[in-house]
């Protein structure tokens, strides 16, 4: 502990706005153990997620009607412009996808944990009460994350990892696999289910098809048609463009049948009618993200006459993120690192992440 330096390399989000927000520091001050439970991390590398750059702009905050945009946006409400729902509180360090070595641990830490590789669970729990949502948060959003050299967990929100898989390519795991893994519990997917995944090229999209594939059921990916060679390495049952004019006959041609049981959704906007109405009687809608657009048209008949059920996919179940780490430990999911830049090259990395050329995860690494 002593061996660690006073200071540190950082991105250090000063307030809302636009890519400017974000700061390179390399004498920001080095997080400290402040409670037994703390561990202390060299940060190898942490992914890049939408999350940041919402949080930054302030997407979330309920006066934003527009799809997502790195820029920011003419007005939000700083009451309201988090995940949660709350204020943030700057300066603050993002980065929620944790890779790195435990340097130090707190009081009640096991001190064997020192020198080992871990990953980080990315929602911060009331560990008493670890069931309670309204008690969670987020790394990056209510606690300093791991754009930065060092960072600190809670030790219950960290798993040692036993892989060969490098730290850039673990580093795309935590945020978007935990998230499409309970979307998947949520909705109920099994084998015999057939699921429509929005967003299929993306960081949840790619997971979804891995983790839909491995529990047995047929997945098809819809992704923007350059990206269909690479989201084709994931192993979709099909591939079909990002919004098909008439999406039930592309499925009938490519699949066979006109609907199918499940639909994960990361994309919502103007194509979510479309999406319902390809959806079985009795089919589950599963949510977890709105990147094309939050505000969507229901038609209240679809819902009830088609007895549809809807999920909203959010915060985890504390069985997910170490069910995660046995499927990546197991090698039943691999990892889809796009690209990697530098901690100093961290706006080119986030610019490339909003640009969306990429499939799969781009990830921060830290020397
Ligand atoms: N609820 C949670 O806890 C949680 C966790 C993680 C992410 N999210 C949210 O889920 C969404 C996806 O996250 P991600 O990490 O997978 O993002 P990502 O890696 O940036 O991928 C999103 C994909 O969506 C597609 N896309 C972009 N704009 C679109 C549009 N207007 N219409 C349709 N598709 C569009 C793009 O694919 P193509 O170019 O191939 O179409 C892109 O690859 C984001 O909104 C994010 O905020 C929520």
């Amino acid at each position: 502990m002593s061996d660690l330096p006073e200071t540190m390399k950082a991105i250090v989000l000063k307030g809302h706005g636009d890519m400017n927000a974000n700061e390179y520091h390399e004498d920001w001050p080095t997080p400290k153990i402040e409670n037994p439970d703390d561990v202390l991390i060299k940060v190898h590398a942490c992914g890049m997620n939408n999350t940041d750059v919402n949080t930054r702009t302030g997407w979330y905050s309920k006066v934003v009607s527009e799809a997502t945009s790195g820029d920011g946006y003419e007005e939000i409400d700083t009451d309201d412009p988090s995940w949660g729902g709350a204020p943030i509180t700057f300066p603050r360090i993002q980065g929620a996808d944790i890779v790195g070595t435990v340097v130090a641990v707190g009081a009640n830490g096991d001190p064997s944990m020192v020198g080992k590789r871990v990953m980080a669970d990315c929602w911060l729990r009331d560990w008493d009460n670890p069931l309670d949502k309204n008690s969670t948060g987020y790394f990056g959003s209510e606690c300093d994350g791991g754009f930065a050299e060092y960072t600190k967990a809670n030790r219950h929100n960290l798993q040692v990892v036993s892989s060969e898989l490098s730290s850039a390519e673990l580093a795309t795991f935590s945020c978007s696999y935990t998230t499409a893994e309970n979307l998947l519990n949520r909705v109920g997917c099994k084998q015999g289910d057939t699921v429509l995944i929005t967003g299929a090229s993306g960081g949840v999209g790619s997971a979804l098809i891995q983790l839909a594939n491995r529990r047995g059921a047929k997945t098809i990916a819809m992704a923007s048609e350059s990206k269909h060679g690479d989201v084709a390495k994931f192993n979709p049952t099909a591939i079909l463009p990002r919004s098909p004019t008439n999406l039930a006959k592309a499925l009938k041609d490519i699949i066979g049948q006109e609907t199918v049981s499940i639909v994960a959704d990361i994309a919502g906007g103007d194509y979510f009618p479309t999406l319902l109405d390809v959806l079985e009687r009795g089919g589950r809608y599963g949510t977890s993200g709105a990147i094309a657009g939050p505000m969507v048209e229901l038609d209240l008949r679809t819902l009830y006459l088609k007895d549809l059920t809807f999920h909203g996919c959010t915060i985890t179940t504390t069985n997910v993120f170490p069910d995660l780490v046995g499927y990546i430990e197991r090698g039943e999911i691999k990892p889809a690192l796009a690209a990697s830049y530098k901690l100093e090259d961290f706006k080119k990395g986030q610019q490339a992440f909003i640009d969306k050329k990429h499939t799969g995860n781009i990830v921060v690494t830290v020397d």
